[in-house]
């Protein structure tokens, strides 16, 4: 199936919000363990828009399958670095859409300005690693126990 990378837009908000609430409630990839409230989403996205963020979704038949965006630092001094978040529904990853979209992704964050991507996750997380050294983000480090959100899993921050 054909799947379009587009510019998140007003329209596409609830998608999101769904597909934000999937990844999240799996408890193994976000700091989220359920999305926000779609009015909290709506605010934030719309802001996002009317800044000119870098924000990408996958749509395949129209759906929202997936996100990828840059949220920039907000204060002065750090305003040249954003912060990468990024999630696919369980059935469209491992085909390298990701890829894709981390791609398009950091163009847009340039394009916007951003000089630093930074990208906070589990250290066991070998599919959102994976290409981002080469890609020009920070080196790994890992503190540990820095993110709960189940007991069987340690948090760590790379
Ligand atoms: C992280 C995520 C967006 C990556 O998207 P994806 O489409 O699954 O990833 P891709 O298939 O494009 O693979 C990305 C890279 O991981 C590698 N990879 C694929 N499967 C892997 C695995 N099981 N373990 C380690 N690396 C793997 C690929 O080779 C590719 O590396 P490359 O860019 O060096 O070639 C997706 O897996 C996802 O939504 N995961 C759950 C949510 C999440 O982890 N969000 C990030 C929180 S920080």
């Amino acid at each position: 199936m054909a799947i379009d990378i587009v510019p998140i837009r007003e329209g596409l908000i609830e998608g999101f919000h769904a597909a934000l609430d999937v990844v999240a409630r799996e408890r193994l990839y976000l700091a989220l363990i359920e999305a926000p409230p779609i009015e909290a989403v709506r605010q934030f996205v719309c802001r996002n828009i009317a800044n000119g963020y870098p924000q990408l979704l996958a749509l395949a038949d129209g759906r929202v399958v997936g996100w990828y965006g840059v949220t920039p630092n907000s204060r002065p001094t750090e305003q040249h670095c954003g912060v990468l978040g990024m999630g696919l529904l369980p059935a469209w990853r491992g085909r390298g859409l990701g890829k894709r979209l981390l791609e398009q992704t950091l163009q847009a964050a340039r394009a916007f300005g951003l000089t630093r991507v930074e990208l906070r996750v589990r250290a066991d997380n070998g599919r959102a690693i994976a290409g981002t050294p080469d890609r020009g983000l920070p080196a790994p480090r890992r503190p540990s126990r820095w993110r709960l959100s189940r007991p069987d899993r340690d948090g760590a921050l790379v």
